[in-house]
């Protein structure tokens, strides 16, 4: 369907063009019954209208201002803490919401310019920059959100891990990446069931979020170099889960099991940059 404009006018018709098709213009001296038609049209069209945009369909490919992207993260992300949303819920509406940012924006917006310039990238595994917004005019200064970039140079990983109680999506901001996520099936003593689900390139604008429930374990290796990512989590966000959420290091290249399952030992931080890093 070819996308249509509107253009507002002060009178009550105003006029709507929705790809080649043109409603009724009012005529100088309607009767009574061509006025009627008239109206039904451009009622009919604008129902056309506000259906379509309830659908999403107009949206589609408009990019939301930065700030006005920053919001619906910052809402979300209390409906996500309020149980307005369930975690699963929360990650579909962020992959939502990552689709739609502008990443040029974004990309400014976090000053990717001054870390490359100022922030060396680490030899093994990857380089974490906190990121300070500032005061953005709308929102609070407590976002409940963390955020931070992470930045690899090429060969080096985010190591793999899971998380718990935790809910969190990374945006390519540049280079490539080869992303590897798993779901944690169970927990054991010293070791995780997982079975992979995304293995796959990502490239700038791409994006993977994990929740407790889905994907939860996470693996990035730079593939080009000089490679970042824009990373949102948020963290604790269910005071009946008693898991600290600090990230669970595993090793995914474990014995294989039944229905494409693996046996994934648990890792220290350090035996897991050791061989991811
Ligand atoms: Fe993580």
């Amino acid at each position: 369907m070819t996308r249509g404009s509107i253009t507002p006018s002060p009178g009550p018709s105003p006029v709507i063009r929705w790809g080649n098709w043109f409603p009724p213009e009012p005529a100088m001296n309607p009767s009574r019954r061509e006025f009627s038609q008239t109206l039904f049209g451009s009622l009919v069209a604008f129902g056309l209208v506000e259906t379509l945009w309830r659908r999403d369909l107009l949206a589609d490919g408009v990019k939301p201002t930065i700030a006005a992207w920053l919001k619906d993260l910052v809402d979300m992300t209390a409906d996500l803490r309020g149980k307005k949303l369930t975690d699963l819920e929360f990650q579909k509406k962020m992959e939502e919401l990552y689709k739609k940012v502008d990443l040029a924006e974004l990309v400014k917006l976090v000053k990717l310019d001054d870390v490359e310039k100022n922030k060396k990238l680490p030899d093994n595994g990857a380089g974490n920059y906190g990121i300070d917004f500032g005061k953005i005019q709308g929102l609070p200064a407590d976002l409940k959100f963390g955020k931070q970039i992470f930045g690899c140079k090429k060969d080096r990983s985010i190591v793999p891990h899971g998380h718990a109680n935790m809910c969190t999506g990374f945006i390519i901001l540049k280079g490539e990446w080869h992303g590897k996520h798993y779901d944690r099936v169970e927990t054991h003593k010293d070791h995780y069931v997982i079975k992979p689900t995304i293995d796959q390139r990502f490239k700038p604008g791409e994006l993977s979020t994990i929740s407790d429930h889905k994907d939860n374990v996470h693996w990035f290796k730079a593939v080009s170099d000089a490679a970042y990512i824009f990373n949102v989590h948020v963290i604790a966000y269910d005071p009946d889960v008693k898991d600290v959420s600090s990230r669970l290091y595993l090793d995914p290249d474990g014995e294989k099991l039944e229905s494409g399952l693996i046996k994934a030992a648990k890792m220290s931080s350090e035996a897991c940059h050791k061989k991811y890093g």
